[in-house]
């Protein structure tokens, strides 16, 4: 079996860079290790959380529990027809370098998921999504593990229940299964998804639309937008964007008239949170060691040494103030633990 590891640090996984540790730690690099140790008597150590990447996760104290860490790598074409291919990656290949790799080999659908920091296992928990595409788009099928009594299972796009930045695997399956593959269905035949009005603007750059210059120009506005979590610590977007019934949306416009916010087909409307953030004066400020970025204050970042503590409790601060003034919830999107 892999070694457990005691009192072990956690600084070097968490992309907010806070320290804690956590009572035990294991890593396993495939499915065997991982029945080895659902068979051993730790197996029954609880609580337990799978960590993938840290890019979405708050630690605000030392944990208690284990934490399993699935480092299984591997990218392998399982099946193809005329249209598509079908992608089997292992839950701890890191997402972009998933991305890369299917944009190279001309596998169409997630390029514009490029450079979401993270793994291949994390992709379908919160099923990321940027840029007009969720990750949803394109899994196929979800390869898991169960704790309780280490059976496999297969989970299709359907049994997922995904819906924006949510999923199964944060329901009833939260805690309760470890992912070890995903399998994707990405097209041959290729159908850009250039909607979003700052792609399109970058894409003026480029001489032609492909799935590498939409690459490349994903990776040229996140990288002038969001902060780089290698050196500020942060998880991305803090908070979802709220979604609100068209009808309240309308009585909230008679006081804030231009508040901002996206209609889906369904009739809802998604708000900004950046701009709900902004408006409370919460762009580029800063509590303590905590702040929100200058570019785009949905991001919560480490302004340096930071607590996880803090950093929480900058968040709350941030989503009372919302509260009282728009008598809006906006739900957290990181994992605090
Ligand atoms: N906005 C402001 N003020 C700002 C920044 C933005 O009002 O300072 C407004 C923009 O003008 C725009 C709206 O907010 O109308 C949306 O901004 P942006 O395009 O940055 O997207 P977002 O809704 O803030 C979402 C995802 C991001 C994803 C981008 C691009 C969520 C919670 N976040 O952010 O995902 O990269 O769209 O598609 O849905 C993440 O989940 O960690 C993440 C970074």
């Amino acid at each position: 079996m892999n070694e457990i590891k005691e009192n072990f640090p956690l600084l070097a996984y968490n992309t907010f860079h806070v320290e804690a540790q956590t009572r035990y730690f294991i890593e396993f690099n495939d499915i065997p290790a991982i029945l080895n140790f659902l068979s051993s008597e730790h197996a029954e150590i609880r609580p337990c959380f799978v960590l993938g990447g840290g890019s979405n996760v708050l630690f605000t104290k030392d944990f208690e529990g284990i934490i399993l860490h699935p480092v299984i790598k591997g990218i392998e074409k399982t099946d193809e027809d005329g249209e598509s291919v079908i992608i089997r990656a292992g839950s701890g290949e890191e997402w972009d370098n998933f991305v890369a790799y299917c944009v190279k080999n001309e596998w169409g659908g997630i390029e514009n998921l490029s450079l979401i920091p993270g793994t291949v296992g994390a992709s379908p928990v919160q099923n990321i999504g940027a840029y007009g595409v969720e990750a949803k788009d394109f899994i196929h099928r979800v390869e898991a593990i169960r704790i309780d009594d280490g059976k496999k299972i297969t989970l299709t796009a359907q049994d997922c229940h995904f819906s924006y930045r949510d999923s199964i695997f944060k329901k009833d399956l939260k805690d309760r299964v470890i992912i070890t593959h995903v399998n994707f269905r990405l097209n041959k035949k290729h159908h850009f998804v250039t909607s979003y009005p700052d792609v399109q603007k970058e894409l003026n750059n480029y001489p032609e639309t492909s799935l590498l210059t939409i690459r490349n120009a994903v990776i040229a506005i996140r990288r002038n937008k969001l902060p780089d979590p290698s050196v500020t610590g942060n998880a991305g977007s803090f908070f979802k964007n709220p979604v609100i019934d068209r009808e309240k949306v309308a009585s909230l416009r008679r006081f804030f008239p231009n508040m901002r916010g996206f209609e889906s087909p369904d009739g809802s409307v998604k708000l900004s949170a950046a701009w709900l953030i902004e408006q409370c004066g919460y762009k580029g400020s800063k509590q303590g060691k905590a702040g929100t970025h200058k570019k785009q204050p949905l991001i919560i970042i480490n302004k340096g040494g930071a607590s996880g503590d803090q950093i929480y409790r900058f968040a709350l601060k941030i989503q009372k103030t919302v509260m009282n003034h728009f008598g809006i919830r906006m739900e957290m999107e990181v994992n605090v633990l």
